[in-house]
């Protein structure tokens, strides 16, 4: 009796197929380690028609797909169980600019492209894709759709969601149904498209994607600033977003610590700012025109916060190298943490006018509750979104502290639901967050995800057990 993975290799091709362990591994563990699965295959189709025959035949044999970008997720959303039996789909090998249509402002890119690749395509045609996350350098488009990905652009631009003109996805019966279009409006009965985006490769495989582009950017204005508070970075993002007539289109927040990380651990980083201060904001003014005086804005807007005390000093970037500089400082926080040692995220989101009464009040628990730990809360202040994380402290142990975090993210998720907020603001459910979407999430809505799941994927095939806990699942506490 033939393997399941010579059985998909005969539908197939051989050559689309991976079978022996060495080969797998690196698609069995997803990028934080939290999740090691096993696997009895991993597929890297090069067609659209490959897909389509791999699902027809995993859901006629009811065997699971576990679909795979880039693997750069933080919830184990695309990492096999322990069972073997599932079947990895890594779309890497569809990674294709299928076309650019500058006219029309869209791009068609095939889900394994690389952020960076739909970036720079984008811009060889002089227009802008403005999606911009820390590990745009290997994540790939298909995840970032399912993921409905966010980033350090989604106070101008908006999530991925925000950016969608079309698909095109490999149902779970392998039908494949495409709305790749250059259409910018299209009100034609229920958003279908729509529920793929962020559903976590649990109703459809997506293939490919129609993207929206923009006029390219030809001024920026960059600052690193330390401000007075929370409630002050608030109240400055207003203020420069007043000023400058909506032209903000990063607003970072970054604590001390985090540039104490990155300058221990990441080479080529430096303290911005001559002395220290408890809490920062990597700002960057953007327009299309060359022309707009956008650093003259910035200054003249930080000066007047300077004097009502909302900010405190700040470093104007004069030119590229500088504003490289910053900007990699912001993007290396993650890796920093992760070399530091054992951390614990919290990739939360409350209403902008609350988010200094959040802090507040989470800082104070940690400090009262966690004395292993220590905070590092930054993240994409313009969005209200703060990645609230915690590294295990000096001399802490490893496992002691990291056996606290269910508890710690509890109290945590609770205070951000008093506070009217999301237990999950850009990084998704994937495995990790079964059970708070369990806990947070309205009866109604989890009823209607469930029918919604049922509809597009009767047999559950499609990367089971991810966002909606699998038919028959226990329910852990
Ligand atoms: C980021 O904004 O850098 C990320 O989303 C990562 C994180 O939670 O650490
Ligand atoms: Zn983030």
């Amino acid at each position: 009796m033939p393997s399941l993975a010579e059985r998909i290799g005969q539908h197939l091709g051989a050559d689309v197929v991976l079978s022996a362990a060495a080969d797998m591994e690196p698609y069995l563990t997803d990028h934080r380690g939290l999740y090691h699965g096993r696997a009895a295959a991993v597929v890297l189709p090069r067609t659209v028609e490959q897909v389509s025959r791999l699902l027809a035949f995993c859901n006629a044999e009811r065997i699971g797909v576990v679909p795979q970008g880039g693997n750069t997720g933080y919830c184990g959303g695309a990492t096999p169980d322990a069972s073997g039996r599932q079947v990895v789909l890594a779309l890497a090998r569809l990674n294709r600019i299928r076309s650019i249509d500058a006219a029309n402002d869209a791009l068609i890119a095939e889900a394994g492209a690389i952020l960076a690749h739909v970036q720079r395509a984008a811009e060889a045609a002089d227009r802008y894709f403005p999606l911009t996350l820390g590990s745009q350098g290997s994540c790939q488009i298909g995840g970032n759709l399912a993921t409905n990905a966010g980033g350090m652009n989604v106070v101008r631009y908006g999530m991925m969601r925000d950016l969608v003109l079309g698909l095109e996805v490999v149902l779970a019966d392998g039908r494949v149904w495409s709305s790749l279009g250059t259409l910018h409006k299209d009100n034609t009965g229920y958003d279908v498209k729509s529920l793929f985006l962020g559903s976590e490769g649990t109703l459809g495989v997506i293939t490919a994607a129609s993207l929206r582009l923009f006029a390219p950017i030809r001024a920026t204005a960059t600052a690193f600033i330390a401000v007075a508070g929370i409630a002050a970075a608030v109240a400055l993002l207003r203020e420069l977003q007043a000023a400058s007539g909506g032209r903000v289109s990063t607003f970072e927040l970054i604590p001390r610590i985090a540039v104490e990380l990155t300058v221990r651990h990441i080479a080529g980083v430096t303290d911005p700012l001559p002395t220290p201060h408890g809490w920062y904001v990597l700002a960057e003014l953007s327009s299309a025109r060359a022309d707009e005086a956008l650093e003259a804005v910035l200054e003249q807007g930080l000066a007047g916060a300077l004097e009502r005390g909302l900010v405190l000093d700040a470093a104007l970037a004069r030119g590229e190298r500088d504003r490289a500089a910053l900007w990699r400082l912001r993007e290396h926080i993650p890796e920093a943490q992760r070399r530091d040692g054992a951390s614990l995220k919290h990739d939360i989101s409350v209403p902008i006018a609350s988010l200094a009464a959040f802090v507040e009040r989470g800082a104070a628990w940690v400090r009262d509750h966690v004395p292993e730990g220590r905070l590092v809360a930054y993240g994409h202040l313009g969005d209200g979104n703060l990645h609230f994380n915690l590294n295990q402290a000096p001399g802490s142990d490893r496992a002691a502290f990291a056996a606290r975090a269910r508890q710690i993210e509890r109290a945590i998720h609770d205070l951000v639901r008093d506070h009217g907020g999301s237990f999950s603001a850009e990084h998704g459910i994937g495995q990790l967050k079964v059970g708070e979407l369990e806990r947070y999430g309205s009866p109604v809505e989890l009823e209607l995800m469930h029918a919604i799941k049922r509809a597009f994927d009767p047999h559950g095939i499609l990367n089971p057990g991810k966002v909606l806990r699998a038919a028959g699942e226990p329910r852990s506490a």
